[in-house]
């Protein structure tokens, strides 16, 4: 099978993870240099995901690196079992080893005295900490106690392997519904572990500002912000190009334009259009592209996104927020001013509306007093489904 000519969705990879080389060199300095942690912060779908897979393949040769999905986290205990399971499977991959992720896991559904036996084959901070989890199913102890013990393990681990270990957490945000008892947890074992880095990643401002950047927070300042800003024109370009390349395929400047000013650097968003592109162009037998190849192409992704949006847009926000959405849509930005105007009603009444948009990274605002909706896409389909403007 040859390559594929783009990737939409999951974790990519070189060839097809591009203008990303600042940032992985700045996080990179970091956990070498053990200096800080980091905490990456960046709107849906801007390759954050991405970016902890290429920075674990760029370090792995010096530490240990393990990732958590937080989204998967819906109860204490949760924590303790991936993150325990990502170490040790980090550890297994690493090394070249074989077996102990499948003895260790034992704990979560062998029979107690089996997976006693499992992990006692392993020794060391893995059993220890399995017969920890086998005394919380005994429920000796609770589910505070197995976060705390989460961390511990974690420090214990990078001393036994003599490694530095670096945990990111993604989608960091999904935490805070555990009422910031995890933070003060983190914040005690962040100060005392020096073997140990931490990336956090995730989609809300408000993550930012409540977590590291209040200063009765406990993570105050614990952590250096990285924000994922869109991939230049240049790079999205010359990515687009050379991947039709791949396939004797040529595009106008025009074209590659147009790609840009509707995805706004969105990498998920130029990968799709730029299948959808390719595949148009294969079933009409062509051999190059234009602009208006890529409106026809647009248009379709439009109609591909219809159900999500619709559900985004429906769901996700209260109607004086789908209503702000609705006025921001004309326009990449807008005044509140004229959002007001538009809505009949007094700026001051949409502040709290305003401020939650802001924190989801909903809405940016470029400027005292102006917004625009982070993703160009969602702001063209509500452009054209809901204010019903069709240019
Ligand atoms: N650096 C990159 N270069 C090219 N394409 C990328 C890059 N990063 C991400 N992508 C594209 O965007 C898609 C989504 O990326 P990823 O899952 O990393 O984003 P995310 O910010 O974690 O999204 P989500 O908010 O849904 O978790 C990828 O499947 C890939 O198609
Ligand atoms: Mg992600």
């Amino acid at each position: 099978m040859d390559e594929p000519v783009f990737m939409v969705g999951g974790e990519v990879e070189p060839p097809f993870f591009i203008g990303r080389d600042e940032e992985v060199e700045r996080i990179r300095l970091d956990i070498l240099t053990s200096a800080q942690n980091n905490v990456i912060i960046g709107p849906r779908r801007i390759g954050k995901t991405s970016l902890l897979k290429n920075l674990r393949n760029n370090v792995s040769g010096q530490v240990l690196f393990a990732s958590v999905n937080c989204r998967k986290i819906t109860e204490l205990a949760d924590l303790f079992r991936l993150t325990t399971q990502a170490l040790v499977a980090a550890y297994e991959e690493k090394h070249m080893v074989r077996g102990i992720l499948k003895k260790f896991s034992e704990v979560f559904r062998g029979k107690i005295t089996a997976a006693s036996r499992s992990i006692s084959e392993i020794g060391g901070s893995i059993e220890h900490v399995g017969h920890v989890y086998l005394r919380f199913r005994e429920d000796e102890i609770g589910e505070k106690e197995l976060v705390t013990e989460t961390f511990r393990f974690i420090e214990r681990f990078a001393e036994e392997i003599e490694e530095p270990v670096v945990i990111a957490f993604d989608e960091f945000q999904e935490l805070s519904k555990f009422n910031g008892n995890i933070f003060n947890l983190l914040k005690s074992h962040m100060d005392s572990q020096p073997g140990v880095r931490y990336i956090f990643s995730g989609s809300s401002v408000s993550l930012l500002h409540e977590v590291f950047l209040k200063p009765d927070s406990p993570l105050y300042l614990m952590a250096a912000r990285v924000s994922l800003r869109p991939i230049k024109k240049d790079d999205v370009s010359n990515y687009i190009r050379s991947r039709l390349k791949t396939r004797d395929m040529e595009i106008s400047d025009p074209a590659l334009e147009r790609i840009y000013e509707y995805t706004n650097g969105f990498p998920f968003y130029f990968q799709k259009l730029g299948f959808l592109i390719y595949q148009a162009a294969i079933l009409d037998n062509r051999d190059s592209v234009k602009v208006r190849d890529v409106d026809t192409a647009f248009s379709s992704m439009l109609r591909e996104f219809d159900g999500e949006f619709e559900a985004r847009y429906s769901v996700k926000f209260s109607r004086q927020q789908q209503d702000i959405l609705k006025y921001l849509s004309a326009d990449r930005t807008r005044r509140l001013s004229e959002i007001s105007r538009d809505m009949q009603t007094p700026a001051s009444s949409l502040t709290t509306s305003m401020r939650d948009l802001y924190h989801t990274m909903t809405v940016q605002k470029p400027k005292e007093g102006t917004y625009g909706i982070m993703d160009n896409v969602f702001r063209l389909w509500i452009r054209r489904n809901i204010l019903g403007d069709l240019e």
